[in-house]
């Protein structure tokens, strides 16, 4: 049977992805794309399907109580897919408010409504679904051989965003156990892929080779992520959603971890590739002498660390593998390479998305423009 879905934070990074995804796959279903367009969410990342007679895009806050309300009801919605967050630790770290604003009172904005409009109306008293989108930074820190994280790994969040998001689980797990919503969580691994904001690791990095600036590593650089490419979390989240038990928690990866510095200089050898092989990429990106001369790795500049740097980050995804059938469907072979092909065919995108009150961040943050 076709779907309703509301999906928050849908022009963001991962949001925006997942609403491609889903739309090229089950194009019968109905999809009301909600966003706040803050500095990361971006209207242009679902261009191809703003023509589609099943989407609608709906310029919300998810703080809006009555107004998600009133979408619910008037949509028809079954199923909510919850990505809407402030999600850049670095921004958590300086300006903490705004995470604990939208992260936990905008979900259980959202919980309310969904409890309102669904169970307390009768909407959908038990065909509904609250999917929550969160992190593997609620369980906090790994030593390099502590086991990966599980979904019974205690909760122990170290930067404000990951404290953020550990209540938001909190309150979608109350609300199943107190009111009957019905609800699932996925705690995922770094994600990569198309869209993803500059601001983050990987796109940083691609693009700073472009403009020929540093590449800022936090610390010694030895400290572990867990990279999955974005897809392969919509297929996730798409199998939770299809399998999933409700009041259930799965944890989303591709057992994929890399040292910040070897990704770093992964991305610097494989843009230089792209360069020596591709010579209309020397006209295009004319400031990007590092590159053009085979030498991105020089312009790696070890920063000031992260205060509270989480050391080591990795998923176990046992339970989604044995339960769901989930298996990520990119290597990260091909994944990274087809990452940087997209930012270096996109420029546009990425330029657009610079402007703005993302220069005044980026001021702030390194002292440059
Ligand atoms: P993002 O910052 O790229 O996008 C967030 C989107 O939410 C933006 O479009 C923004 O405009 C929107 N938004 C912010 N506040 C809002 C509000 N109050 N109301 C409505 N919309 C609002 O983030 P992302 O990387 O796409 O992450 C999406 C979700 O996935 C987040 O919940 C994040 O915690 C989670 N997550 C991210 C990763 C990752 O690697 N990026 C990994 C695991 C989980
Ligand atoms: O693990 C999932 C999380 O991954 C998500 O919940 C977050 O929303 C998402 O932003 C991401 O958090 P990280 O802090 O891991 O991602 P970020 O890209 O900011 O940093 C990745 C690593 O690289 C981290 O160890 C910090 C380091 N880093 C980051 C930047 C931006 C640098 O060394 N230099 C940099 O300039």
């Amino acid at each position: 049977m076709s779907k309703v879905l509301l999906v928050t934070g849908a022009a963001g990074f991962i949001g925006a992805n997942f609403v491609l995804y889903w739309m090229e796959k089950y194009p019968e279903d109905k999809v009301i794309a909600l966003d706040a367009l803050t500095y990361a969410g971006n209207r242009a990342n679902l261009a191809a399907v703003e023509d589609n007679t099943n989407f609608t895009f709906a310029h919300v806050n998810i703080l809006d109580e009555p107004v998600i309300e009133a979408l619910l009801k008037d949509h028809n919605v079954d199923t909510i897919v919850h990505f809407a967050a402030e999600s850049h630790v670095d921004r958590s770290i300086t300006e903490p408010d705004a995470f604990l604003e939208t992260n936990i009172i905008g979900t259980h904005s959202l919980l309310k409504a969904a409890r309102q409009v669904w169970i307390e109306k009768g909407l959908h008293p038990s065909d509904h679904r609250f999917h929550h989108v969160s992190t593997d930074e609620v369980y906090g820190t790994l030593s390099p051989t502590d086991p990966a994280f599980s979904e019974t790994t205690p909760y122990a969040p170290n930067s404000p965003y990951a404290a953020s998001k550990a209540a938001s689980d909190h309150l979608v797990r109350s609300y199943h156990h107190t009111y009957g919503l019905q609800v699932s969580t996925s705690n995922c691994s770094n994600n990569y892929g198309p869209y993803h904001f500059p601001e983050k690791l990987i796109p940083l990095v691609i693009t700073n080779i472009l403009f020929n600036k540093a590449l800022p590593i936090y610390g010694d650089g030895q400290q572990i992520r867990d990279w999955l490419y974005v897809e392969d979390h919509a297929r996730g989240i798409d199998l939770v959603l299809e399998k999933g038990v409700v009041g259930e928690t799965y944890n989303i990866g591709g057992i994929n971890e890399w040292a910040n510095i070897d990704i770093v200089k992964l991305i610097c050898k494989l843009v230089d590739e792209y360069f020596a092989n591709e010579t209309e990429l020397v006209q295009r990106f004319a400031k990007a002498t590092a590159a053009i001369a085979g030498q991105s790795e020089s312009l790696i500049t070890y920063v000031k660390d992260r205060p509270g740097h989480d050391r080591r980050y990795a998923i176990d995804p046992t339970k989604a593998n044995d339960i769901l059938g989930y298996q990520p469907q990119e290597s990260f072979e091909t994944g990274i390479r087809k990452t940087i092909a997209w930012y270096l065919n996109n420029e546009q995108w990425w330029q657009a998305v610079m402007d703005g009150s993302y220069q005044d961040w980026v001021s702030k943050q390194y002292g440059q423009s």
